[in-house]
């Protein structure tokens, strides 16, 4: 994929899941990759494996909790003193919160919005002029078919990629003309943190996603990745999860609210 050759990547949440992915697919194609998430240690590992194996990459890694402003702050004054200008930001970091609304617990549902949807605006905000000056930049929001549809016991994380559907949408058309494309990426289940990290210490009895729609992360980073290349608005990885959202997304509200509801 000739549009990522030499390009400087900023992957959040690389510690795990699809930013681990992300991060190694960009790793052949890439001049430097920015690896951000908390678990510095699986970061420094990363770094290690990728600089060996690819031995032209240059992988910085940078320990932060993103939806700490004072960090943020400090990670875009490091990038100016590093002298390092990002020309592609791949928005990944996100974590859910399976259970009742009713039921959950008000820090984590924070952390939810703190981190699906301010921190990636945020972020975005922050490196918009360095990727406008790139004259080549890019955006990439991982988002969830999640935010296609209002999806009971699971209500505020897919509100917040709803979010991210509609500011990736519009900001697109915004910058249609400033050099920098914006491409969001809508995985269904995939293989990957995720689900242990959005489960509460009492399970959720609702079911979850069909097994037969869950993807590797390989083929939902790929898809993403071509999308970049492609300069494409929006990619659903998997024809089968496209086809299910495709119907989901055309019934009328009242037949979805039906099928969900004997879902619950
Ligand atoms: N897996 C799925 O089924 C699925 C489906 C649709 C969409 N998605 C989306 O895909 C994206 C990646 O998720 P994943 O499946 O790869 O999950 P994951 O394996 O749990 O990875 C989440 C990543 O986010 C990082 N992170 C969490 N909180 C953070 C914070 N406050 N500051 C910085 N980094 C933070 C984690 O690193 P640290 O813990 O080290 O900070 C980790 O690297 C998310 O946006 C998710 O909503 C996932």
């Amino acid at each position: 994929m000739h549009f990522f050759e030499g390009c400087t990547a900023l992957i959040t949440g690389a510690s795990s899941g699809l930013g681990e992915e992300f991060s190694r697919q960009l790793a052949p194609m890439a001049g430097k990759l920015i690896l951000v998430a908390r678990r510095g240690e699986i970061l420094d590992r990363l770094k290690a494996q990728l600089e060996e194996r690819h031995p032209l990459l240059q992988v910085h890694v940078y320990v932060m909790d993103i939806t700490r402003e004072g960090q943020v702050q400090n990670f875009i004054g490091w990038l100016e003193r590093e002298e390092i200008r990002i020309n592609l930001l791949v928005n990944n970091a996100g974590v859910g919160d399976r259970g009742s609304f009713a039921t959950g617990d008000w820090e984590k549902i924070e952390a939810v919005l703190s981190l699906n949807v301010v921190a990636l605006t945020r972020l975005t905000h922050l490196l918009l002029p360095t990727l406008r000056e790139s004259g080549r930049g890019a955006i990439l929001n991982v988002s969830s078919v999640a935010g296609l549809i209002p999806l009971p016991y699971n209500a505020v994380y897919a509100a917040t990629k709803a979010y991210v559907n509609s500011f990736s949408d519009a900001l697109r058309l915004e910058l249609r003309d400033a050099g920098v494309t914006v491409t969001n990426v809508l995985p269904g289940p995939v293989e990957t943190g995720f689900s242990k990290a959005a489960a509460r210490a009492t399970p959720c009895s609702s079911h979850g996603p069909p097994d037969c729609l869950t993807m590797p992360a390989e083929a939902v980073v790929e898809a993403a990745l071509l999308a970049v290349a492609a300069n494409r608005a929006r990619v659903i990885p998997g024809w089968k999860v496209a086809l299910v959202m495709g119907i989901a997304v055309a019934l009328p509200l009242g037949i979805l609210r039906a099928v969900l509801r004997r879902r619950c």
